[in-house]
């Protein structure tokens, strides 16, 4: 990496309340689970804190409730070297958190209740806008108001900064703002919700992420889960193998994939490259529990991948 790549994540932060359950309940059944923890989660906090264990200079925006776990929040993302100047806390309102149930297989169900996220506006993104001005990419997800994600786009558009999206959790876009992001990187589920169309089949998710291209979204970049990652832009599609694990828990790979590839990205301008260690660095995450918890530094990272060379 030839110059450490600034990232401004604008998004979500929070506290993981975890249980882990032999299977998922049916409606109305009660189910003993086997044991529980809490985290540190949010799309925009995993985000950037994969971004800043892999190298990057991240700043995060964010609001979180002035409650125990607002304070641990903020420390949180010190401790984790992510600038966090723009978290701030939102009087009588609680943190986000996030319900998630993990089955035996690694799969999970997450509900959450935004909380302070949701209070996250457009004029604290104007307050924001002299350091974002300054960064090589405003990074968002849905986890906060879309109005806001909708003023972040239209700020990096009109800054000359470019803008990755992720669409999490799923809902439909008005594509004047999908046209202004530099990547759009859903997964098949999210997909479908912004297109209506199937995802059933691989063919499916292609023809799904080729139709957005085709209404004027730059790149689709489409996480698959264990069947690796698709990109697609208006010259190529390109499919990136899986890296093979047996994972434990897949909450949040989603967001070490996005953090990854960023950073590599950001660093090479190679896509292909960025795609295959941003699958690498997913999927070692699922070979461990919890969200950040689950998400390595650079050394024990490139180590890891030495010893499964070897
Ligand atoms: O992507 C995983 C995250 O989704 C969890 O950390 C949870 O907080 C929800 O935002």
């Amino acid at each position: 990496m030839e110059r450490v790549p600034k990232v401004a994540v604008i998004g979500s932060a929070n506290m993981d309340l975890v249980t882990q359950t032999p299977r998922m309940p049916k409606v109305g059944e009660t189910l003993e689970a086997r044991r529980f923890h809490t985290g540190f989660g949010g799309k925009g906090a995993n985000q950037a804190v994969a971004l800043s264990r892999l190298g990057a200079d991240v700043m995060m925006v964010a609001r979180i409730g002035d409650d125990m776990f607002g304070a641990e929040m903020k420390r949180n993302f010190e401790e984790n070297g992510v600038d966090a100047r723009f978290v701030e806390p939102v009087p009588g309102c609680s943190t986000g958190v996030a319900a998630i149930s993990v089955d035996d297989e690694g799969n999970n169900c997450i509900m959450i209740v935004k909380g302070a996220n949701g209070t996250l506006s457009p004029d604290d993104v104007a307050g924001a806008g002299e350091s974002l001005k300054r960064s090589d990419m405003l990074l968002l997800q849905l986890e906060i108001s879309l109005d806001t994600v909708y003023a972040a786009i239209d700020f990096g558009a009109k800054n000359g900064v470019p803008v990755f999206l992720n669409p999490a959790p799923g809902m439909p876009l008005k594509r004047e703002y999908l046209r202004m992001v530099d990547f759009l990187a859903p997964n098949e589920t999210e997909l479908e919700i912004i297109t209506g169309m199937p995802v059933a089949s691989t063919g499916d998710v292609l023809a799904a992420a080729r139709s957005l291209v085709n209404e004027g979204v730059p790149k689709v970049l489409v996480t698959l889960g264990a069947k690796g990652s698709l990109l697609v832009d208006s010259k190529e599609h390109l499919f990136v193998d899986p890296f093979p694990v047996k994972p434990v828990d897949t909450t949040g790979a989603g967001d070490a994939f996005i953090g990854a590839f960023i950073v590599e990205y950001l660093g090479s301008k190679d896509i292909k490259g960025a795609m295959k260690m941003a699958n690498r660095y997913a999927a070692l995450s699922t070979t461990r529990e919890g969200t950040q918890k689950s998400f390595l530094h650079r050394a024990e990272f490139d180590t890891l991948l030495e010893e499964r060379k070897a």
